[in-house]
């Protein structure tokens, strides 16, 4: 039997990413600033913060801005995620989060941290029971966390 070494990560390390990514935030129509730090399984890092707009439907968390670095540099498997607001309640992610947190890493631990290094854990899907899912007959393949194979775009030899 192979035993792979396990790798180690503090989990107040994830936090204190979280909260240095807070200080980034930008967040001047509500003052609630916001951090995120996510661990990819293989041990890298991606923060982020929320990041407001004056049209104010177009905020994005800092959970969801920190996946989406990690995913648009190709990351793909993720082993936990800390979110932090710098206030003494617990910081949860908003149902918009949960569901893209679900999309790539219904696994996931989340670490929902206080302004006291406290934290609530819970995995992804944990946060979002019966989460959506586009079925196979409506166009969807994907299933929350699917290992999918890439699309292959054929382009012809001779153009
Ligand atoms: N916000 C986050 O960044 N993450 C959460 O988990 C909850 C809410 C942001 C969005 C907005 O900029 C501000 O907090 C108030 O809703």
């Amino acid at each position: 039997m192979i035993h792979l070494p396990v790798m180690e990560f503090p989990v107040e390390k994830l936090i204190n990413t979280a909260r240095a990514a807070r200080e980034r935030a930008y967040a001047p129509y509500s003052g609630f600033r916001v951090g995120a730090a996510l661990l990819t399984v293989e041990g890298r890092l991606y923060s982020g913060c929320n990041i407001e707009n004056a049209s104010y439907g177009l905020t994005v968390c800092a959970e969801r801005v920190a996946l989406f670095k990690a995913v648009s540099n190709g990351e793909r498997n993720f082993a936990a995620l800390a979110v932090i607001s710098g206030r003494t309640e617990f910081c949860t992610p908003c149902g918009a989060c949960r569901q893209v947190l679900v999309e790539f890493a219904p696994e996931m631990d989340v670490y929902m941290c206080n302004d006291r290094g406290e934290y609530k854990r819970q995995t992804a899907a944990g946060l979002l029971p019966l989460s959506f899912y586009l079925p196979p007959a409506a166009g969807g393949d994907n299933p929350p966390g699917g290992k999918k194979p890439p699309t292959r775009l054929t382009e012809p030899v001779d153009r």
